[in-house]
């Protein structure tokens, strides 16, 4: 495994398998209500330029779980929000504690403070990837399904469907992907699962993304940094929304997912999200146990 965690392609198959095996261990002790101290002393920051709660709160935990320590900061109250460099901050807050998990608008940001840093840096979401996120959702998929799944994406194609595509060519599973035209996800990812070895299928018809899909994913429309494009996204992506009539197209057992937050009525119904197919509050628990994994194969 890199030193980083800042794409999901930083990561092969054979470390996604033990991360997911370790995450699952860690899940089973704390079911169990097993605590150890596996980083006691380390302490990790946690820089934050845009907002969080899941991020934001299973890093904690997992940090006092394993006796170690979680910083929260945010961007602007760091002499960053005064124009101190992001190498510097890197540097020094390197001399402080044992990793640095960071959300940044701008991809180049979290690269640049792992260039700097001489500890751990992990991706907490950055316009490009959510690495974490996908972790989290591999072991959903995998306590629910099993990993050879067929997996639809419908809506924007956005960061987490970035990660998510990569994790589809790194451990060969199918990929549907359903956007309107011009939110196709990025290039530079599609040609990296391309070099890797598995292209997602890419169509503007969701009915046809879903067609023996076990699992579907949906994410907000606007995510964080496109708030302007609102108005204009919500009629783009109207005929992109997880409801009754897209489900019932998929296998009768499939799962839905989301990141969460949700944009209810939106890109997924109510009844949807609350319904007998979704797991979203699985996933939003397994961050917790996901990163607990990635915290130890860094600074364990
Ligand atoms: N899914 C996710 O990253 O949620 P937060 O934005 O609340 O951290
Ligand atoms: N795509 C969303 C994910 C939020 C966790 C965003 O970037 O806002």
């Amino acid at each position: 495994m890199t030193e980083h965690l800042i794409s999901l392609s930083d990561l092969s198959e054979s470390d996604i398998l033990e991360i997911l095996s370790l995450a699952e261990k860690l899940k089973d002790e704390r079911k169990r209500g097993i605590f150890r101290d596996y980083l006691k002393n380390k302490s990790l920051a946690m820089i934050f330029e845009l907002p969080s709660t899941r991020t934001r709160v299973s890093f904690e935990v997992a940090m006092s779980d394993m006796g170690g320590h979680a910083l929260y900061l945010s961007w602007n109250d760091l002499q960053l929000g005064r124009g101190e460099t992001v190498a510097d901050t890197a540097r020094v807050l390197s001399r402080y504690v044992s990793a640095i998990m960071a959300r940044v608008r701008s991809h180049e940001r979290v690269v640049e403070l792992a260039n700097s840093s001489d500890v751990p840096v992990i991706n907490g979401l950055s316009n490009l990837e959510h690495p974490c996120q996908i972790l989290a959702d591999l072991l959903t998929i995998k306590e629910k399904k099993g990993l050879n799944v067929k997996l639809a994406w419908i809506g924007d194609g956005n960061n987490v469907c970035n990660s998510m595509i990569l994790a589809s060519a790194i451990l060969g599973f199918e990929m549907s992907i359903a956007t309107p035209r011009g939110f196709e996800p990025d290039e530079s990812i599609l040609k990296k699962a391309e070099d890797i070895g598995k292209k997602p299928e890419i169509t503007s018809n969701p009915f046809e993304a879903v067609e023996n899909a076990d699992v579907i994913y949906t994410d907000v429309w606007a995510s964080m940094g496109h708030e302007s494009e609102r108005e204009e996204r919500l009629k783009v992506f109207r005929e992109f929304q997880v409801n009754r009539d897209l489900v019932e197209k998929a296998e009768d057992d499939v799962i839905v997912m989301h990141c969460l937050p949700a944009h209810r009525g939106e890109e997924i119904t109510d009844e949807i999200i609350d319904g007998r197919h979704s797991v979203v509050f699985d996933q939003a628990e397994n961050r917790l146990h996901a990163q607990k994994a990635v915290l130890l194969r860094l600074i364990g």
